[in-house]
């Protein structure tokens, strides 16, 4: 927490494990920015492949994301990637970018590019008038913010999650690209130490939000009572 009470949160977990809908709603419930890093690893990965770019050409990587352009649009309480100019959207939900985008989320030139930009969100929420921050990934407590005031970590069993995705009428290997972004050198997928772990298998998303919200909420009762 910081002296004037704005307060990061950070929400890192496997595909499909109810981290988008629990962080939009606890955005809501707290004033928060709510930042999909996911959705900035989408758009590079959806905009290297417009560029012709093949993941398995780190070199030709590095040079397009030289030449790329990041700015960011609030909406709705969540933080945008603006990449040379457009906010792709529903393509990058498609099943080009789910197929590739582990291979170039592995590119250390990939999340170095991506590093300082995340990190900046922080400052965007604060101009933007935010109480805070919210942040889902799969490093954000253990790379990007580890000294976040809340560090969540998501599980649920393959299954649920399979179905959740189903559910939204999208083709996803979800465990496919959990083993990619587990077994990556650079920045794994992994749950951060101290950090709270909330399986949702059998548990809804308003029980998730509820345990989630009861936790930051008593932090930010002892905070205000103590000074
Ligand atoms: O959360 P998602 O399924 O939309 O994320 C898409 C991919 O982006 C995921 O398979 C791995 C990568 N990613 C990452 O490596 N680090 C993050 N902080 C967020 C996502």
């Amino acid at each position: 927490m910081q002296s004037d009470g704005f307060f990061i949160v950070a929400v890192d977990g496997g595909a499909a494990s109810g981290k988008s809908s629990t962080c939009r709603a606890l955005s809501a419930r707290f004033g928060l920015l709510h930042v999909d890093t996911g959705s900035y690893y989408r758009a590079i990965t959806h905009r290297l492949l417009n560029l012709g770019v093949d993941p398995s050409e780190p070199h030709a990587v590095e040079a397009a994301l030289a030449r790329i352009d990041l700015g960011t649009r609030v909406a709705d309480r969540s933080a945008a990637m603006v990449i040379d100019g457009n906010t792709p959207e529903d393509e990058i939900r498609g099943p080009e970018v789910n197929a590739n985008v582990s291979a170039f989320a592995a590119l250390p030139e990939v999340r170095a590019f991506l590093l300082e930009y995340q990190r900046s969100q922080a400052r965007t929420a604060r101009d933007g008038g935010f109480a805070g921050l919210i942040m889902e990934g799969r490093d954000i407590g253990s790379v990007i913010f580890p000294d976040a005031s809340f560090r969540f970590f998501l599980m649920a069993d393959p299954k649920a999650r399979v179905q959740r995705r189903a559910a939204q009428g999208q083709t996803d290997s979800i465990q496919e690209r959990d083993r990619l972004d587990s077994q990556r050198k650079s920045s794994p997928l992994v749950c951060p130490e101290g950090a709270v772990q909330v399986d949702s298998t059998h548990l809804t998303l308003e029980e998730v939000v509820e345990k989630i919200s009861e936790i930051i909420e008593a932090r930010l009762g002892e905070t205000s009572s103590s000074g």
